[in-house]
């Protein structure tokens, strides 16, 4: 049976990667310090060790007998990486260099990196390809371009398979309300389910790039059986390439819930907020192969019917 190591594998999208592997017959090894994630979402065939990616020891017991790693323990509050800059670093940075080394020690075949669409400049043309200019807006945005860029080198310099998977706006059954944007789906459902008005930032017609937790989770298990031919390292983005309007899914969300459309309100935009951001696919389409499968509609039924209070 082959095996995986997924770091972070307790959260949100790890715990739907660890579903898969489960189901695709793979055996699971989870590392995850139960900072944000809940050992109650691993199902009772993994075996999971409690511990921090910047724990060298916790990392290499963790990765024993492993040939895939899946990387996705991060520090992920956007807007607190500015403000906890060490912490950010020393996880996101560190904390993916000790994975980087531990797998080339251990011999393990290819890492699957959580890379992030916030890599990208706010100027980039959208929809954005992999090759559209890179500046993060973010202390986050750069910890992954960072992590990118080790893993490229560690590919050139080691050998070893790395794959960095760009994701746009992540969203399912299970996502805490935490942040703003990035976790703007939960925040707009709580609020409707609690008679509040959806608040708004800006006018409402900024777009983002909504793609289906198992879509991502599917994206990496593909990516971790993907051909590379004789390419040693990459970078794709997992996004549904449909820009939606920030309006446009309040309007939806609203209905979803039973609230009346008119159950907004307009704040000022948020400091460094992007106006559009949406994926160019095609690559991820061709190479991998992956494609998005559940619509917008048919992924805010479920995160709606999924919803835990
Ligand atoms: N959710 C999104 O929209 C989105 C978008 C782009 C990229 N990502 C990336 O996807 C990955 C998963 O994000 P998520 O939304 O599932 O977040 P999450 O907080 O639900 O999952 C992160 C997991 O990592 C664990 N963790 C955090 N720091 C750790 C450490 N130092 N050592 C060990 N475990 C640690 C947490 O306990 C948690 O289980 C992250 O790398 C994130 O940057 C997410």
């Amino acid at each position: 049976m082959v095996k995986a190591l997924v770091t972070g594998g307790a959260g949100f999208i790890g715990s739907n990667v660890v579903e898969l592997l489960i189901q695709d017959g793979w055996d699971v090894n989870v590392l995850d310090n139960l900072s944000t994630g809940n050992k109650e979402l691993l199902p009772q065939s993994v075996n999971l060790i409690i511990g921090d990616i910047r724990d060298k020891e916790a990392v290499r017991i963790a990765a024993k007998d492993c040939s895939v790693v899946f990387h996705l323990a991060a520090f992920i509050v956007v807007a607190e990486s500015l403000t906890k800059i060490t912490d950010c670093v020393d996880i996101n940075v560190s904390g993916t260099a000790n994975v980087i080394d531990v797998s080339v020690k251990e011999g393990i075949k290819r890492i699957i990196f959580s890379s992030s669409s916030a890599v990208y400049a706010e100027t980039a043309v959208c929809p954005s390809p992999e090759t559209a200019l890179c500046k993060p807006q973010s202390v986050y945005g750069q910890t992954k371009l960072t992590g990118e860029e080790l893993m490229t080198l560690a590919s050139v310099g080691c050998g070893i398979e790395t794959i960095s998977l760009r994701y746009f706006n992540v969203y399912g059954p299970g996502q805490s309300v935490v942040g703003s944007y990035p976790s703007v789906i939960p925040s707009f459902i709580s609020r409707a389910l609690n008679n509040e008005p959806l608040r708004i930032f800006g006018d409402g017609n900024q777009t983002r790039d909504f793609v289906f937790v198992q879509d991502v989770a599917n994206a990496n298990v593909k990516a971790a059986v993907a051909n590379m031919g004789s390419i040693k390292t990459t970078t794709w983005n997992i996004g549904c390439g449909i820009p939606t309007p920030i309006i446009e899914l309040a309007n939806s969300i609203n209905s979803i819930c039973g609230q009346t459309t008119d159950s907004l309100t307009f704040e000022p935009p948020l400091q460094g907020d992007i106006y559009e951001s949406c994926a160019d696919i095609q690559l991820s389409k061709k190479q991998i192969p992956w494609k998005p499968t559940i619509s917008l509609q048919d992924g805010l039924q479920l995160t709606y019917h999924g919803w835990k209070v």
